[in-house]
């Protein structure tokens, strides 16, 4: 096992009923930010429970924050939270509105343009944040991770700011997310466990049976997700099970691989398409890629996860990968880039993109742009 430091300060308040909870959370005297997506949270009723919580406290509302969050959109809310004199954000949404938000509490203490900030990679001070959760996916209201896109130059980066002060997890609303969302973000959770579980075998039991119960989790609660009918219990696990799939906890001391999302940032970058709908496409491409590499992680994954019992280790890798891509398509989501619609041209592009840019990929850092090329091949044939 690696040395580590673990510390994450987000307080978690979890279960129906508890936006109400938000004038204690949130100290007196503060002018807030109220920072939103495009509409849903007015449509659900949980910016009603929001408002109603904060009667009498000084409120300034931002909406407009896109899923994939611009620079171009935040550098608005930076102006208007710097006129205001705002000193705490709380972001009600999903990813993009938490992520957006974590760029806004930095830009609010920076003098320069925000998109200094993502290029730099690490925030300096913060102005606090909180959150209420509505779109479970991406951990971001348990982690200090942010993603932020630039539409003009069709850019996409992670940076890293602050952790949330608190985040509020409330299953019912979930209620009203369509089921592609729900698809996507199962995708997304699966894939964050899978990037700190399928690298470097026997480094930590610990670490790999906590990934394991989680992927096993989502594997058993996916049916149930695309019924009609929302289930408090089943949403309440799809919530915590994402929370916990990137909050720092089952990466303690092990290696950690990130090559699958580098690469579907770019996806989403160039195409739009939305994140969790990338990483079901690159990461089954990625595992026939770097088998050599993979396989005794596979083999592991397939035990424990797909029972994938017989055959020689080389035979049960493959079978396992065969098991993961039948289960992103069982959720309803394209794994290939044909089946997606995404061009040759775009292939090309984040080649160029990985050749240029020199950055070092997966947990051994060795991930040439060939190999991502041979990545994004092995992605594009439909299934026969
Ligand atoms: O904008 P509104 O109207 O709110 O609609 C949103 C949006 O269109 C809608 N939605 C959210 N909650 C809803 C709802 N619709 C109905 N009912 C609800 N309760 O869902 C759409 C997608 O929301 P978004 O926030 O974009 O989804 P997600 O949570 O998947 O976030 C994706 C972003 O997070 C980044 C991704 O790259 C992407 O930009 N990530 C952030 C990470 C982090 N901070 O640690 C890690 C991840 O790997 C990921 O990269
Ligand atoms: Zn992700």
């Amino acid at each position: 096992m690696n040395n580590f430091i673990y510390h994450n300060p987000t307080k978690l308040v979890f279960g129906k009923g508890q936006i109400a909870r938000l004038p204690k959370l949130i100290p007196a005297g503060k002018r807030i930010m109220l920072t939103f997506g495009g509409g849903s949270v007015k449509r659900n009723g949980v910016y009603d429970q929001v408002v109603a919580a904060l009667e009498g406290r000084d409120l300034v509302e931002f909406w407009g924050i896109e899923a994939n969050p611009s620079v171009e959109t935040l550098r608005e809310a930076i102006a208007l939270g710097k006129e205001r004199k705002v000193d705490f954000l709380l972001a009600v949404g999903g990813g993009s509105v938490i992520d957006g938000t974590k760029l806004i509490a930095a830009g609010l203490l920076y003098d320069g343009d925000a998109w200094d900030i993502v290029l730099k990679g690490q925030a300096g001070k913060t102005v606090p944040l909180a959150t209420v959760l509505t779109m479970s996916a991406t951990g971001s209201e348990m982690n200090s991770g942010a993603v932020i896109s630039r539409y003009e130059t069709k850019e996409k980066y992670a940076f890293y700011g602050d952790y949330p002060v608190f985040s509020i997890l409330d299953p019912e609303t979930l209620y009203s997310l369509p089921k592609r969302q729900v698809a996507c973000g199962l995708a997304d959770t699966f894939v964050h466990v899978l990037e700190q579980y399928m690298t470097t075998p026997h480094q930590s039991r610990l670490m790999d049976r906590w990934a394991e119960g989680l992927l096993l989790t989502l594997v058993d609660i996916a049916p149930a997700l695309r019924t009609p009918e929302p289930d408090y219990d089943v949403l309440a696990d799809y919530m915590l099970t994402a929370t916990l799939g990137l909050n720092d906890m089952i990466c303690m001391g092990v290696n950690q691989d990130w090559a699958t999302h580098a690469i579907g940032h770019e996806i989403t970058a160039l195409t739009g398409m939305a994140h969790g709908a990338t990483l079901a496409i690159v990461f089954p491409a990625l595992l026939r890629v770097l088998i050599d590499t993979k396989e005794a992680k596979l083999v592991q994954m397939g035990e424990r996860v797909f029972d994938v019992h017989y055959g020689t280790d080389r035979e049960r890798a493959l079978e396992t990968i065969v098991r993961l891509e039948a289960f992103f398509a069982s959720l309803g989501l394209p794994t290939r880039l044909d089946e997606a619609g995404v061009g040759e041209d775009v292939e090309r592009e984040i080649v160029r993109r990985f050749e240029e840019r020199n950055w070092k990929l997966g947990e051994h850092k060795n991930i040439t742009p060939a190999q991502i090329a041979a990545i994004l091949a092995s992605a594009r044939p439909a299934k026969a």
